[in-house]
Formats: structure tokens, C-alpha cells, sequence
């Protein structure tokens, strides 16, 4: 529930005109930050849980993922009504700016992600089969970061801490537990 309040305060502002002389700029900034801020929590979650042997991490893992997915999609609403709702403005935009590109990538992969969100989905795909396919939301996060980095003029210091987060985090996903194929099968516990 309190992941929503980020989006009330963004439609409170947008309301009571808080958001500027550029509201829809503003949004998709805003949005755009907390999408990438909240797919690197979801991603800390493992590793947290790996080196601390704290279980609540991988608890709220799933609602961090999903969160990110939803202010994604908001984000990516937020351009469309910058572009007048034209898929053919979109089109022409993804596929000639990098910036645009990468972003709608990184979109694109959460997509799968958050339909294979539940229970069910471990079951029906098999563990290592579904952890493999979560493992794609590394490469979501590091196109967020290419994203942001293409897309901001002066300051590359946020984008490139982003960035350096995210190997990070992979890093020590990787030393603690090693890629799927070396685990050994059957072992509950998300990538
Ligand atoms: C997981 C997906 C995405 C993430 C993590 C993400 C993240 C971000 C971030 C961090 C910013 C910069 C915020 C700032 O400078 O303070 C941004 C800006 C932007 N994003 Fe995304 N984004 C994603 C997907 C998309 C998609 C699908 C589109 C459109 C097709 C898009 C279009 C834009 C635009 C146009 C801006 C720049 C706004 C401006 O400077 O006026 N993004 N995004």
C-alpha cells in the first residue's frame, strides 16, 4: 500500500499545479527515477539475504518488482501523452533515439517478469527454468541505468552510481551463489 503514495503524491501535484511550468517533463522524471530506484531495491533483496541470512528481503522482493513495473508502465503512459498518444510517433522514437530505446527495452523485459510474478509461475516453468528468466531483470536494471545515462544533459554522477550499484549487486549474487546452472537444483529462493 505504501508504494502507492509516490503516485498520489505525483497526481496531488499535478492537481494542485506543484509540479511546474513543465508538468508532464516533471512526471516522467519523477517516475522515471522511482522506477530505477525500485527495480535496484528489488534486486538488493538477494543479495541482502545472501550475505545476512535476513529472510524478510526476499519477502517484499516481489512487491518491489512489481512496483517498479507499475511505475514503469505509468512512466512509458506519461510519454505517450507527451506524444499525443501517436504509436507511430513512439515507433519512429524508439527506434531513432538510443535513449528512447533503451528504456522501452528495459520495459519490454519486465513485462514477462511481472506476468511470471506468482507461485503458479515457479511451478508451471520449474525452478531453474523461472529463475533464469527473473535473472533478465539485471539486464532491465542496467538498460535503466544506459537509459538515464543517455537521457540526462550535465550531471552522469546519479546514472553512473546507478550503474555501479547494479554490478554490485550482481557481483555479489554471483560470488555468493553462482550462476543457476552451477546451483543445485530444487533450492527455493528467487534469483
Ligand atoms: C524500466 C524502464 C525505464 C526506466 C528504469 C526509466 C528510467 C528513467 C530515468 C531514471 C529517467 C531520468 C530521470 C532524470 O533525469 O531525473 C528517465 C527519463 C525519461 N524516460 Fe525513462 N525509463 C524507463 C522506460 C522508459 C520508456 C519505455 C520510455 C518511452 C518509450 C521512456 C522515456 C523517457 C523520457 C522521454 C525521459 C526524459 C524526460 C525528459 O528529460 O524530459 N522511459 N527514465
Amino acid at each position: 500500500m505504501g508504494g502507492l503514495l509516490p503516485a498520489a503524491v505525483l497526481i496531488w501535484d499535478a492537481y494542485t499545479g506543484a509540479l511546474g511550468a513543465n508538468p508532464i517533463q516533471r512526471a516522467t522524471l519523477q517516475t522515471g527515477l522511482l522506477t530505477l530506484t525500485l527495480l535496484v531495491l528489488s534486486l538488493a533483496c538477494t543479495p541482502l539475504r545472501l550475505l545476512t541470512g535476513w529472510t524478510w528481503p526476499a519477502r517484499i522482493r516481489k512487491a518491489l518488482g512489481l512496483l517498479a513495473f507499475g511505475y514503469g508502465a505509468l512512466h512509458f503512459l506519461i510519454y505517450l501523452l507527451d506524444h499525443g498518444f501517436s504509436l507511430g510517433a513512439m515507433t519512429e522514437d524508439v527506434l531513432e533515439r538510443p535513449f528512447v530505446t533503451a528504456g522501452f527495452t528495459a520495459l519490454l523485459l519486465l513485462v514477462p517478469l511481472a506476468l511470471t510474478s506468482g507461485r503458479n509461475s515457479v511451478k508451471r516453468l520449474g525452478f531453474a527454468r523461472w529463475t533464469r528468466l527473473h535473472q533478465l531483470v539485471y539486464l532491465a536494471a542496467s538498460l535503466g541505468a544506459l537509459h538515464y545515462y543517455w537521457g540526462v544533459k550535465k550531471d552522469h554522477v546519479p546514472p553512473l552510481i546507478y550503474a555501479g550499484i547494479i554490478a554490485a549487486l550482481f557481483l555479489v549474487r554471483f560470488l555468493k551463489r553462482g550462476p543457476v546452472g552451477r546451483r543445485g537444483r530444487g533450492r527455493p529462493g528467487p534469483a
